[in-house]
């Protein structure tokens, strides 16, 4: 079998979002991802007889599956709870949920609306809890966005990427944070009122003045792909905002990303999108399917990166229980 890979530095309790893993322990469990990747069941029984529950308020096709396949190729059962077959969808707070859950699974994974939710879920938990999706993060899709840029190019460190489109958007965010703990450039371009938010920003340019990453703001989608070895599309409308579906499609109608934007990027430039799209309207059909597209490698890594993010938590332990 291959070489175990050994996670060095600080292992967090909790994955709520790219951040809270420091760039030694991020780079690590790619590592383990890609050992993963290349011996499947090679981790089988140091986790065996474990459980993980995942809470999902919200529709999900890569998640769900990953997480749970991922779990049982980890040894463990993997319990998909939905959130209006639990007592939580009919009253009980999320805090006496996770407090409740850590008597039964090893760590629980959930997806929800608010960020403050996930945050809700962790502070109570006395099991690592994992940020499946929240409006503001997504740290499990940028862990398969960095793989499969990983894979492609070789290296992370230094190279020059670009987001085209709804800059608050959890993909943006997780990506952007991805970026600086990866010493990666990034250049967003997205309309006036579509930014990062300010936090978001803040810790990213904190991290890049250490990993020597960089982000910059421009609002042409020209202007941002110019150079670019990666751009990253996104879907106009959120799962949290289907009311905002025609003022979106309006302010976002210049930033899709066809085959003439990724002309103008450089020669070896690839495609991203975190899936699910809306084929025509961000990305085109001709981008998503064509020799330029990351998007299914970034899709297939979403289980490699599951199980290696769940085998780091679990096995890092943590907390008393109650
Ligand atoms: N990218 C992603 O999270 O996909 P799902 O919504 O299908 O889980």
């Amino acid at each position: 079998g291959a070489a175990r890979t050994a996670v060095p530095g600080k292992v967090p309790d909790d994955l709520l979002k790219v951040g809270d893993l420091d760039p030694a322990v991020l780079a690590a469990v790619l590592d383990l991802a890609a050992e993963m990747k290349a011996e499947p069941l090679g981790r089988q029984d140091d986790l065996r007889g474990a459980s993980i529950g995942c809470i999902f308020e919200k529709p999900s096709t890569r998640t769900q599956v990953s997480l749970a396949v991922a779990a049982h190729r980890l040894g463990m059962q993997a319990l998909v709870l939905h959130k209006d077959s639990m007592q939580l969808g009919h009253g009980e707070t999320v805090a006496d949920t996770g407090r409740v859950l850590s008597s039964y699974v090893d760590a629980i994974t959930v997806r929800t609306f608010e960020h403050a939710t996930v945050e809700q879920l962790a502070d109570a938990a006395t099991v690592p809890v994992v940020n499946a999706l929240s409006n503001t993060h997504h740290p499990c899709q940028s862990l398969a966005d960095l793989l499969a840029l990983r894979e492609h190019f070789g290296a992370l460190a230094g190279l020059r990427t670009a987001f085209v489109g709804d800059g608050t958007s959890n993909t943006c965010h997780s990506f952007l944070s991805a970026c600086a703990a990866s010493g990666m450039h990034l250049t967003i371009a997205s309309p006036a009122g579509y930014e990062p938010t300010e936090d978001v920003l803040g810790d990213a340019r904190e991290a890049m003045a250490r990993t020597g990453g960089s982000v910059s703001l421009v609002p042409e989608p020209a202007e941002a792909v110019r150079g670019a070895q990666a751009v990253y599309a996104e879907v106009w409308v959120p799962m949290d905002k289907p009311g905002e579906k025609d003022l979106r499609a309006r302010d976002l109608t210049r930033y899709r990303v066809d085959d003439a934007l990724l002309d103008r990027a450089g020669p070896d430039a690839v495609a991203m999108h975190c899936l699910p799209a809306v084929r025509g309207q961000e990305i085109t059909s001709e981008v998503l399917d064509g020799p330029r597209s990351l998007v299914w490698r970034q899709a297939a890594n979403r289980l490699p990166t599951a199980q290696a993010v769940l085998h780091t938590l679990i096995t890092a332990g943590r907390r008393s229980p109650n």
